[in-house]
């Protein structure tokens, strides 16, 4: 009996239904966007993976709501795009609002595909990246909408800390909508393009009455510079998506993995002649700490997190002997690289980061201490600054430290040091550890002495250099074993490496306990 062919119906419907679910909101609405100067959602997708290597789920589920004229707008795929593929050859999951169908805005359907991807994320234990472009809850679907924000809260809740979640803010982020980014481990921003804010300008106004523009509520630089809430700000979405593929390249794919170990081209045991040439001998003067960590980090390349918030204290992934090291360091460029209540709260929650995805953390110590004022006691330093002992006390990666010059007062303990245990603590001949620096000591200690003297400057300048000689050097602490090592400078990246080396197989734990509690 001859064999039929079989029609070709099916597949011209499942291909019509197909182009339907890429037009997203159709023609008009994608040039609209890109009026904007906006990418879609799929062009902004095909920026995230490795070329052809996405694959999308659901791009059929349409929402139910009937009323309010949505009965004949059913879209499939509705207002976001899901699915799964390779960011430099390893699994990623990630999802995409798409402003053209019904300005991204979440429905029950739109809930439910974003935590589709997110379950199965964590199943499989690879990142989620989250492309945000959306009016927030979907009007016309009340409770239902709020509901499925509730879901991803809760599953943003349930990955923290086992697999990465990054958020691209390439659109509006309004209301409670924020808060999905806002748990998740890294922000990126478009400038011009991302803006993210719980009461928009007009209730502002209502209710304030204050006059502000989007951008400046909440565009880039304001949660660059000013909130801190975005880690990362570019000019443009390309670049974003570029270094987005870069971070993902440092960070391991869940919480049970080592970060990437490549091949390092680098030399291990490379010496920098002119690393302590960087530091000047004076110890108010100031130097740029990240010339330290690119000349001791393999091939000079830093990724910044928080470049232009709180830069009075850096932090960085990098790679030493091809492995992934997150970097933190007081940065004596801003402000002395003093420690104050942004300092504390930037530098905690990226060691924590660390901690969580098995990243050891360098640290790099030249600290005056504490931001005095009553704006830092009245905005809760001791809470906040309480925040960056509990994450380097309870982190139990590799914890490895260089005193490059000042370690002064309660910022000497807080900074990685052994009492917090600090495995490795080395410090350049130049690094001094006190309870304050020389001139507020003398001055607090030999006032009477000074005030009494036949020629009080002279005095003061011999006992300054008696205090210099006994107390502003790392040979006390070294002798007392709080530091493991004096070195030569020159010497910092073997040293290093060598430290992280032993440290490899270190194992450490925390009290058995339901969680800490963090001081928030
Ligand atoms: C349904 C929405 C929508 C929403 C936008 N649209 N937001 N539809 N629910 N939340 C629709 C618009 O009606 C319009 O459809 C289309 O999307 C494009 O929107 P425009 O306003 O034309 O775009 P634009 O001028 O670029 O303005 C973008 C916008 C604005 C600033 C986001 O749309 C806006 O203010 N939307 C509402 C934002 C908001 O308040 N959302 C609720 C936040 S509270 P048509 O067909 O007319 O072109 C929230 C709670 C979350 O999200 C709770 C979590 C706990």
């Amino acid at each position: 009996m001859a064999i039929e062919p079989k029609s070709d119906e099916g597949l011209e419907r499942l291909e019509e239904l197909r182009s339907r679910s890429r037009m997203g909101g159709g023609e008009r609405r994608i040039a609209q966007q890109r009026s904007k100067g906006k990418l879609t959602a799929r062009e902004r997708l095909d920026l995230v993976f490795d070329a052809g290597t996405f694959e999308e789920i659901d791009p059929f589920a349409t929402h139910r709501a009937t009323g309010f004229g949505l009965a004949d707008n059913r879209p499939p795929g509705d207002a976001v795009v899901t699915g799964y593929g390779k960011v430099n050859g390893r699994k990623v999951f990630a999802y995409a609002q798409d402003f053209t169908v019904l300005g991204g805005s979440v429905s029950e359907t739109v809930g439910k595909k974003i935590c589709k991807v997110m379950d199965l994320a964590m199943k499989v234990g690879a990142p989620v990246v989250g492309v945000n472009d959306s009016g927030g809850a979907r009007i016309q679907e009340g409770v239902l909408s709020l509901a499925a924000y509730g879901e991803i809260f809760l599953r943003n809740t349930m990955a923290s800390g086992v697999v990465p979640q990054i958020s691209v803010i390439v659109g509006p982020s309004a209301g409670g909508a924020v808060y999905s980014p806002g748990i998740t481990d890294f922000v990126f921003m478009a400038q011009g393009v991302g803006q993210m804010y719980i009461t928009g300008p007009d209730v502002i106004k209502t209710v304030m009455g204050e006059e502000v523009t989007h951008e400046e509520l909440g565009g880039a630089s304001a949660h660059g510079v000013r909130s801190g809430v975005a880690h990362f700000v570019y000019e443009t979405e390309e670049e974003c998506m570029e270094e987005l593929r870069r971070l993902l390249s440092f960070l391991p794919s869940n919480n049970m993995e080592d970060p990437p170990a490549g091949v390092a081209f680098d030399p291990v045991d490379r010496v920098s002649e002119d690393l302590a040439g960087i530091v000047p001998r004076e110890s108010n003067k100031s130097y740029d700490i990240r010339e330290i960590m690119a000349r001791v980090v393999d091939d000079e390349d830093l990724m910044e997190v928080h470049q232009s918030y709180a830069p009075n204290i850096v932090v960085a992934f990098a790679r030493m002997g091809g492995a992934t090291v997150g970097l933190v360091g007081n940065q004596p460029a801003v402000l002395a690289g003093v420690l104050d209540i942004n300092a504390s709260v930037k530098a905690a929650r990226f060691i924590r980061f660390c901690d969580a995805f098995n990243i050891p953390v360098i640290t790099f110590v030249d600290v005056p201490g504490f931001l005095p004022g009553t704006d830092q006691e009245h905005g809760g330093i001791i809470r906040h600054g309480a925040k960056l002992i509990y994450a380097y006390a309870e982190a139990t990666v590799p914890k490895v430290s260089v005193m490059i010059r000042k370690a002064y007062g309660g910022a000497y303990i807080v900074m990685s040091s052994k009492h917090l245990r600090g495995d490795i603590n080395l410090s350049w001949p130049s690094g001094e550890i006190a309870v304050m620096g020389p001139d507020g000591a003398v001055n607090i200690i030999f006032r009477e002495e000074i005030a009494k003297a036949s020629d009080p400057e002279k005095r003061r300048a011999e006992l300054t250099r008696e205090y210099v000689e006994n107390f502003a050097n790392p040979y006390v602490a070294a002798s007392h074993g709080f530091l493991d090592d004096v070195i030569d400078p020159r010497e910092t990246r073997p040293r290093l490496i060598r430290a992280l080396d032993l440290l490899k197989d270190k194992v450490d734990a925390m009290p058995r306990k339901k969680h800490g509690n963090i001081p928030l």
